[in-house]
């Protein structure tokens, strides 16, 4: 049964919206997604219901909010199939998600270790490791690509082999271009050459299923925001075996086991790595927006998502003065686009559109190092969720612009 799309955009309140009279056309969603009434239910019935902190009091409302963040913790780790509840990190975002492993990990890292990122990632899978460099004089090397988002992997095979990389970083899906890594082969090499691999999985996780065993990765971390769930809240997936070897990134409240004047010692996972108070209620909204998505078998998301992507491509193909960017077939591309009009600036052409209720982002998309490869200083982005419709992508205002913006 393909997916309802209609009846699927009735569960979401800001897709009625409309804008100067005109239908919102919401096409930001690699930016952060709209949320359905279930995960704002789950939300509100929480903090109505009388919300308490977690692992901390004794009585029957503390006990109800730490089932339920628990819970939270259980939907998660079933999403992403991992092994163990207590592998699943809560952190506010997939950034914090890297720096936390940037800050952890970094710590038992030292001068001549390699961390090797792609030209794929976002300024969120860069800086943390800049700054480990800055910190602890690691060496921080760069897979190429070409313009299509395609890994150079004899280049990679070449970087492993001079056996010094101790962490590739790496992202699940481009968020500029929709290119997907070959993750399952990538994490396999980067094992034989005793390397652990993080996958930064903010663009993948609401687009493809998810399976941290089978890829084998040792760390995988996304944003609630990003998957149809609350802002404030993301996780960190690590296997229980490293995490258990890490040093606490964050110190304060509950991710201890014993304090004192002179030290302290740190508590087992997950809370090692939770420090103060957990973002509770927006922790029930991500278990509340993986159980939404579960509903939908993958391949009718792929399904849907992709046969938007192919329209999308012929339709803005036909633009005049069009480049568009990352892979030509579209079956090797995820949810986005990203291009250039001959002419025209990116923010003018969003500005113009924004103003009849069309939503997309331009700029550098938090991707400078990808956009200086291509020659490139901004892009247009058009970013697909599960919401959007055939109806959404036909270009007729977007020819509008193009014209009134070039004064034909
Ligand atoms: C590929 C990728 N990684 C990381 C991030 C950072 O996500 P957040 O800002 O939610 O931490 C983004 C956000 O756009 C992204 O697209």
């Amino acid at each position: 049964m393909p997916l309802d799309i209609h009846a699927i955009r009735a569960e979401f309140p800001a897709l009625a919206k409309r804008v100067n009279g005109e239908p919102l056309v919401y096409l930001d969603n690699a930016a952060t997604t709209q949320v359905p009434q279930s995960v704002l239910n789950a939300m509100r019935e929480f903090e109505e219901g009388g919300r308490a902190n977690v692992h901390r009091s004794m009585h029957m409302l503390a006990e109800r909010a730490s089932v339920a963040y628990e819970d939270a913790r259980r939907t998660v780790q079933k999403f992403l199939n991992a092994a163990y509840p207590h592998e699943i990190i809560f952190t506010k975002n997939c950034t914090e998600g890297v720096n936390l492993v940037a800050r952890s990990l970094g710590e038992t890292m030292q001068e001549g270790d390699t961390v090797l990122l792609s030209y794929l990632e976002h300024h969120s899978n860069i800086v943390p490791w800049l700054q480990l460099k800055e910190r602890k004089g690691i060496t921080v090397e760069w897979m190429e690509v070409d313009g299509a988002g395609h890994i150079d992997l004899e280049h990679y095979g070449k970087l492993l082999s001079e056996e010094k990389v101790k962490l590739v970083a790496i992202t699940g899906q481009s968020n500029v271009l929709g290119a997907r890594p070959p993750l399952e082969a990538m994490i396999r090499d980067a094992h034989a050459h005793g390397a652990r691999v993080l996958v930064d999985g903010a663009q993948l996780a609401a687009h493809h299923q998810i399976d941290v065993r089978k890829l084998d990765c040792d760390f995988l971390t996304f944003s609630g925001h990003k998957v149809y769930g609350p802002t404030g809240i993301g996780v960190l997936y690590g296997k229980r075996e490293i995490l258990e070897t890490m040093p606490p990134f964050l110190g304060g409240g509950m991710m201890i086991h014993e304090v004192n004047e002179d030290g302290f010692s740190a508590g087992d996972i997950p809370e090692k790595f939770e420090a103060g108070t957990p973002p509770i209620t927006q922790a029930i909204g991500m278990g509340a927006a993986m159980e939404w998505l579960e509903q939908f078998p993958w391949e009718n998301i792929e399904a849907h998502e992709q046969a938007l992507l192919a329209q999308a491509l012929q339709a803005l193909t036909r633009l005049d003065g069009i480049t568009i960017f990352g892979p030509v077939d579209p079956i090797e591309r995820s949810a986005c686009i990203s291009f250039t009009l001959e002419g025209i600036h990116p923010h003018d052409f969003t500005e113009t559109l924004g103003k009849r209720g069309i939503c997309l982002r331009a700029g550098h998309h938090c991707a400078q190092p990808l956009h200086r490869k291509l020659g490139l200083t901004a892009t247009v982005r058009l970013s697909l969720g599960i919401y959007n419709t055939r109806e959404e992508l036909h270009v007729a205002a977007w020819e509008q612009a193009i014209a009134a913006l070039r004064g034909l």
